[in-house]
């Protein structure tokens, strides 16, 4: 028995009040759609389809290789899923049915529902219940001796109805073989005047057939409709991957203050400090310490470094192992070598630092001018002075010392001193008489 799944994401999203389709908003840097596809893969079904509205390439893009289907008009869910019937057909295993805008379902959850389809009694329709807080524009579960009676949606409900606490998630897993045929006899006799998705029970039941709840946490199934419900699953999202993270051996200290990407990867006696903000593609090995206020993204850190306080790792920044970052450094597409210490008020960018140099405070690699960028190559235990500008394309040779306040515009040859500055001069007694002949001037 195999499984294929149908993800509507037609819907337009007119609270989030966007021009962004609503299914293509990011939660912990990815988009919702990208979250839901990537847990349905643990699965591994056999077909895909996700169903998309009119001038919606992007989301048809973001779903490939899935296949996509177009609904034109938005008729409502059990319309949507329809539209699939090209790419599923009379499916012969189970077919999930899944909503784009709720994206935090587990896996495990996934395979509970398909689990509950397969048991003995065969319920045709099996569906993913839950029992929130606010129950507020839910459909209600009627639930009966004999398992699921039928859903009604809110505006359909009686007052008797309303207090039912147990809510439609909106997935569910359906017998494939009478999915296609049951969704064509939908009508859209109803408050809404749509087809709704939510008939399949009340039509597989007049056929004889039972159906089934089974019951998820109300956390999974929040759907997004708005910027606020966004954020709420942010929330949860960001306490999921803070528990993976500290599951695996990472301390975080002020945890509720950290923020991941959905791929962000830490390894073991990794300390992160609190208000650390990890972007996309961050990789951060074996005993390394993010103290407080950094940001990072798409960069790696090997084992044992320290980066921070106050540190800004952009794209590309590679720091080797034992390297120090420090207070107000900005490190950009750059290998930082093993050893190395960039500690204070730096930028590096298309640069080298070789391995355990040392880059003074204040040191500005300038990498751009105005029209492309340019390498800086620093070479391995070389010494910059504090206060340096290294005007790239420029290399500075292994253990060469660049003298405080220099700005270097040609390549600075192995071991030698390299001083770009004004030559110090000092006039005797110069300071002493201008305040005398300032104080005088004042007198008369
Ligand atoms: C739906 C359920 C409701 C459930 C709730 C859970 C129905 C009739 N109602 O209501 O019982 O409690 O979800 O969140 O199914 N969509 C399309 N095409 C359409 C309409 C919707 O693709 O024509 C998609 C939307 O993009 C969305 C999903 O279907 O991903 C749900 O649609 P939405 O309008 O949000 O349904 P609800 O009113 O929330
Ligand atoms: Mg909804």
């Amino acid at each position: 028995m195999s499984v294929a799944a149908i993800v509507l994401a037609a819907g337009l999203g007119t609270r989030m009040k966007s021009s962004l389709p609503k299914v293509l908003h990011p939660l912990a840097g990815r988009p919702l759609l990208a979250h839901l596809l990537d847990t349905l893969s643990c699965l591994s079904p056999q077909e895909v389809a996700v169903v998309i509205g009119p001038e919606q390439e992007a989301v048809a893009k973001l779903a490939a290789p899935h296949r996509t289907v177009l609904q034109t008009e938005r008729l409502g869910t059990a319309h949507a899923a329809l539209q699939a019937k090209p790419v599923i057909g009379d499916f012969p295993g189970d077919v999930l049915i899944l909503f784009g805008d709720t994206p935090l379902v587990t896996s495990d959850t996934m395979q509970r529902l398909v689990a509950r389809r397969r048991e003995a009694d065969d319920p045709a329709v099996v569906v993913l219940g839950f029992r929130p807080d606010d129950p507020a524009g839910y459909g209600r579960l009627v639930l009966g001796t004999e398992g699921l009676l039928r859903i009604v949606e809110v505006k359909d409900a009686t007052e008797a109805e309303r207090t039912i606490p147990w809510c439609n998630s909106g997935v569910m897993a359906v017998d494939g073989r009478i999915l296609m045929a049951l969704l064509e006899r939908v009508d859209n006799q109803n408050a809404k005047g749509e087809y709704y998705l939510t008939d399949l029970v009340g039509l597989a039941r007049a056929q004889g057939r039972i159906c089934a709840m089974v019951e998820g946490e109300a956390e999974e199934l929040l759907g997004i409709n708005s910027r606020s419900e966004l954020a709420e699953a942010e929330d949860i999202l960001q306490r999921r991957l803070r528990d993976q993270a500290m599951a695996n051996g990472a301390t975080l200290i002020g945890a509720e203050t950290i923020f991941f990407s959905w791929d962000t990867k830490l390894g073991r006696d990794v300390v992160v400090g609190p208000s650390v903000v990890f972007g996309p593609s961050v990789v951060v090995e074996d005993e390394v310490e993010i103290r407080a206020f950094c940001h990072l993204e798409d960069c790696h850190v090997a084992k044992g470094a320290v980066v921070g306080p106050f540190a800004r790792l952009r794209p590309g920044a590679q720091i080797g192992e034992e390297a120090h970052i420090g207070n107000f450094v900005e490190i950009k597409k750059s290998v930082v070598e093993a050893g190395a210490k960039v500690n204070h008020l730096t930028y590096i960018g298309d640069a080298r630092v070789g391995a355990k140099a040392n880059i003074g405070a204040g040191t500005i690699t300038c990498n751009y001018d105005g029209f492309g960028k340019y390498l800086t190559d620093i070479g391995k235990g070389a010494f910059i002075g504090s206060n340096s500008a290294l005007v790239a394309p420029v290399k500075i040779g292994d253990g060469a010392i660049v003298g405080a306040g220099s700005v270097v515009t040609r390549d600075v040859p192995k071991d030698a001193l390299s001083l770009a500055r004004g030559e110090q001069r000092d006039i005797e007694g110069w300071a002493a008489r201008f305040r005398e002949s300032k104080s005088k001037n004042k007198k008369g």
